[in-house]
């Protein structure tokens, strides 16, 4: 589901639901050590998720390596390579790249249902808001607040790598085109990658079987 959204030089896993320890989903020490006192539920997302992202590393020809949650919960790929994950209830998806090709990826999973009450205010812009009306008209099984929180934490996940800072829900603005793709206008600077500032991320966004996806694959 998310290889589709993502260009060719990424490669990208999904599963949904759990791989149990019989399909050879093992951790590294370290990634054990990691959440050993996290619950069975963080426990088999974080495992799942890892086996992913070895499983998409072997299609790019690199070795395994532990991915240890790092500053700011973001993970420490190995030299060379970028990556990104996501895990909500019933799919988890990891996609990497080599950074020869592509500067920083995010990607994100959600149910395709509606956000909590007063979520959409507190993470959206007017302008998005006027934005969903027009995508729900003609996509009308998404559910563009949900749609639209996705897109908005992959921007983060391919923000924070390049930066190491923050950046709130009303620092980037979002449009949706209903054939698959989004725009994240940067309302802050936006990183400087090879020489180019990008003020603006690009995305691709699908849903099916009851999950909206998003991914962004910033070119190197
Ligand atoms: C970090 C964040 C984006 C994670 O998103 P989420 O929907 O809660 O969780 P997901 O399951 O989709 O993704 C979790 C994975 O994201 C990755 N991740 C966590 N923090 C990260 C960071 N700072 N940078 C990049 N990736 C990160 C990790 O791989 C994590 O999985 P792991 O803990 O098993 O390693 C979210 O919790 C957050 O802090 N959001 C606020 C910031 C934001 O989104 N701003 C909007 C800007 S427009």
């Amino acid at each position: 589901m998310i290889g589709a959204i993502l260009p060719p030089d990424v490669a990208a896993v999904s599963v949904f639901g759990d791989l149990s320890p019989r399909e050879g989903c093992e951790l590294f020490p370290a990634e054990t050590a990691a959440i050993v006192r996290a619950v069975a539920r963080r426990r088999a997302e974080f495992t799942t998720v890892r086996l992913c992202a070895r499983r998409a590393m072997e299609q790019l020809g690199l070795a395994p390596a532990p991915l240890l949650p790092g500053k700011r919960g973001a993970v420490s790929w190995p030299e060379g390579v970028v990556g990104s994950m996501t895990h909500c209830a019933g799919f988890r998806a990891a996609a990497v790249a080599r950074t020869g090709a592509i500067a920083s990826l995010g990607i994100d999973a959600e149910p395709n249902g509606p956000l909590p009450d007063g979520v959409l205010e507190v993470v959206s812009l007017p302008r998005e808001r006027a934005g969903l009306t027009e995508l729900s008209r003609q996509r009308p099984e998404v559910h563009g607040d949900r749609l639209l929180f996705s897109a908005k934490e992959a921007v983060f996940k391919t923000w924070y790598p390049l930066t190491g800072r923050e950046l709130d829900f009303t620092e980037a603005e979002l449009a949706f085109d209903p054939a698959g793709t989004f725009s994240a206008r940067l309302l802050v600077p936006g990183p400087e990658v090879a020489g180019r500032r990008h003020g603006t991320f690009s995305g691709r966004w699908t849903a099916g079987r009851g999950f909206v996806v998003t991914a962004i694959a910033l070119p190197a």
